[in-house]
């Protein structure tokens, strides 16, 4: 790819705009400061250079440039998010072309909007008026079946299986992906939900039964696996969400898309639907990008219930905020605010409680509280809950009620909560990852070597210059590396920036790891000529201590006296520094 095209771009943009599109950034000095999007956290971790344009979060070691940003915020693609920058600064880009992969993805990708427009034909078309009725009836006005993409796939056998095949896909692929069985469509007779992956592209759709007499199949059935949709790494409305929650900080998790399509139409968007499964791990993963707070509101039967018990542990257990939004029985979010109006809803969203709360009042359920047994077992099951939360104050304010209700003595509920507290594993506290652990402990010349590094990373020309000349023997082969790929890059473009060095890098993961463990340690950043020479001399120092120990071993296994005394001279005047 065109090297000056890459530079061309990054140079148009500026990396702080881009960031504080997405994370609200406070200046700070030179610099920016964010709380960091890969790891979770809730401390401004994450600087942001406007004169190197770099972004690095002192937490959990992510740095990079602009590109590597957008690809791991926006899961796009080098090749996307170039297009996407280039678009934006007005650079033409059309000779960068998305590799074969994607286009054939591209090609897939294209017959799902087909469809979508299709369907969205029918239900305008006379042959959808029981459907436009149905879905007026359920109080989806135009709008509302406009912004969701909602269609209708017809009585016909094969009209869009037809339509596609005239735009050269083979039954074959239709098949694959889940638009035909056999030879004629997948979808009839159902009201049509497009489903889109994280970032907004159709990969699937749900369809649902719409006339009363229709017993067929389920109410809803969705596109099968395949290549491009996952069931258990979807979430419903997933790609509106997260732009929606980056300023309403809390994300709603609810169970069915209409509970979705409801909230929505009274301004409600930071939702997601599970749709219908049980909670998986790349959901909760997704879940945590979108935010720290999740407030389940899920359908308040017995089964949604349970959902949100079972749900709401997954969630805790992997460090997150969990509320859980109470809708009375047999309600669900779209009914209840059908039935009770947008103001009603927010409250029960703002009165959500926290889920260690609501676990302590579901542990009620089924004592018998004149039986001694029960309730001590009660006790403890409560105690158990409550050594998870983590705040001080709440388990005081639990444990002087339990003391209260109960008449049992405080002293006693604490003793046993310390018990308690003391046998949960430690793990479970300790919630920040960290990948390159500052305090690791690191030899000298090791430390030297790497503090070298980042003097030419940060002050460029006359750094690299002096470290090109320099005759340097390596501690490890890492820094042997990327000293060279750092001179390479210098020598070739004439000059070194640290933004477009990332990018250089990006097609080797192992130095671009070392660079960032490099440029999140606490190294020094300005250098003058003659602390780099002392630096310099640390690394002599470790080629003679090298070399006596080679020679130390050598002595060992020789013996010719001569030889021996030979080698014995040669350690000795090392050692003298001669
Ligand atoms: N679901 C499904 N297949 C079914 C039933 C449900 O895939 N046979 C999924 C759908 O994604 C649905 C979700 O589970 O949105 C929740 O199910 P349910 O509560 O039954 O759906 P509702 O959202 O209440 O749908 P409706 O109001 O249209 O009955
Ligand atoms: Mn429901």
């Amino acid at each position: 790819m065109n090297q000056d095209l890459i530079t061309e771009i990054r140079n148009k943009v500026d990396i702080v705009d881009i960031i504080s599109e997405r994370i609200p950034l406070v200046a700070k000095g030179k610099n920016f400061f964010g709380v960091c999007p890969f790891h979770e956290d809730t401390n401004p971790s994450m600087s942001v250079s406007r004169e190197k344009q770099i972004f690095r979060c002192f937490s959990c070691g992510a740095s990079g440039n602009v590109f590597t940003f957008l690809m791991d915020y926006d899961h796009k693609s080098f090749k996307e998010v170039l297009k996407d920058l280039g678009s934006r600064v007005g650079v033409n880009t059309s000779s960068i072309s998305v590799n074969n992969v994607s286009t054939k993805y591209d090609k897939l990708y294209e017959a799902y909007n087909i469809s979508e427009k299709y369907y969205q034909n029918n239900l305008n078309s006379k042959e959808g008026r029981l459907a436009r009725e149905y879905l007026y009836k359920r109080k989806l006005d135009e709008d509302v079946i406009k912004e969701f993409g909602v269609g209708l796939s017809l009585d016909n056998r094969d009209n869009l299986v037809k339509l596609l095949q005239n735009k050269k896909y083979d039954l074959a692929t239709l098949n694959q992906i889940g638009l035909a069985i056999d030879d004629h469509d997948t979808y009839m007779n159902r009201i049509m939900f497009p489903l889109h992956d994280t970032y907004g592209k159709i990969v699937g759709f749900s369809g649902r039964i719409y006339k009363t007499e229709d017993k067929s199949n389920g109410k809803y059935v969705n596109t099968k696996e395949t290549i491009i949709f996952k069931k258990g790494s979807c979430l419903y409305h997933y790609h509106i969400a997260k732009d929606v929650c980056r300023t309403t900080k809390s994300v709603i998790v609810m169970e069915g898309f209409m509970d979705v399509i409801r909230a929505s139409t009274i301004g409600i968007r930071n939702t997601v639907a599970l749709m219908g499964t049980a909670l998986t791990t790349e959901q909760i993963k997704l879940l945590k990008r979108l935010s720290n707070n999740i407030i389940l509101c899920l359908d308040g039967d017995n089964p949604g219930k349970e959902a949100a018990l079972k749900n709401g542990k997954l969630l805790l257990d992997e460090g997150l905020e969990v509320k859980i939004a109470l809708l009375p029985n047999p309600d669900d979010p779209d009914t209840y605010i059908i039935n009770n109006g947008k103001e009603k809803f927010i409250s029960l969203i703002s009165s959500a409680v926290n889920y260690s709360d609501y676990k302590i009042e579901k542990l009620k359920e089924n004592v018998n509280f004149n039986s001694e047994e029960d309730l001590s077992k009660y006790i403890n099951n409560v105690l158990e809950e409550t050594v998870k939360i983590d705040d001080e104050i709440r388990v005081e304010i639990i444990l002087k009620k339990l003391a209260k209700d109960y008449n049992i003595g405080y002293n006693t509920l604490e003793k046993r909560f310390n018990a308690l507290k003391a046998e949960k594993p430690l793990k479970e506290t300790v919630k920040v990852e960290i990948k390159h652990p500052r305090n690791k402990r690191k030899d000298k010349y090791i430390q030297a070597m790497e503090q070298i590094i980042y003097f030419m990373v940060n002050n460029n020309d006359w750094v690299i210059e002096s470290v090109a000349n320099e005759n340097i023997i390596y501690p490890t082969n890492n820094e042997r590396l990327l000293t060279s790929e750092i001179i390479y890059y210098y020598k070739k473009n004439r000059g070194f920036s640290l933004a477009d060095f990332y990018t250089y890098l990006q097609d080797k993961p192992d130095l671009l790891n070392f660079l960032n463990e490099i440029i999140n340690s606490n190294y020094i950043e300005k250098v003058e000529k003659k602390d780099l020479f002392t630096y310099f001399k640390v690394l002599k120092d470790y080629s003679k201590t090298k070399q006596i120990e080679r020679l130390e071993e050598k002595l060992k296994k020789e013996n010719n006296p001569d030889i021996q005394a030979e080698i014995a001279e040669q350690i000795r005047k090392l050692k003298l520094g001669e």
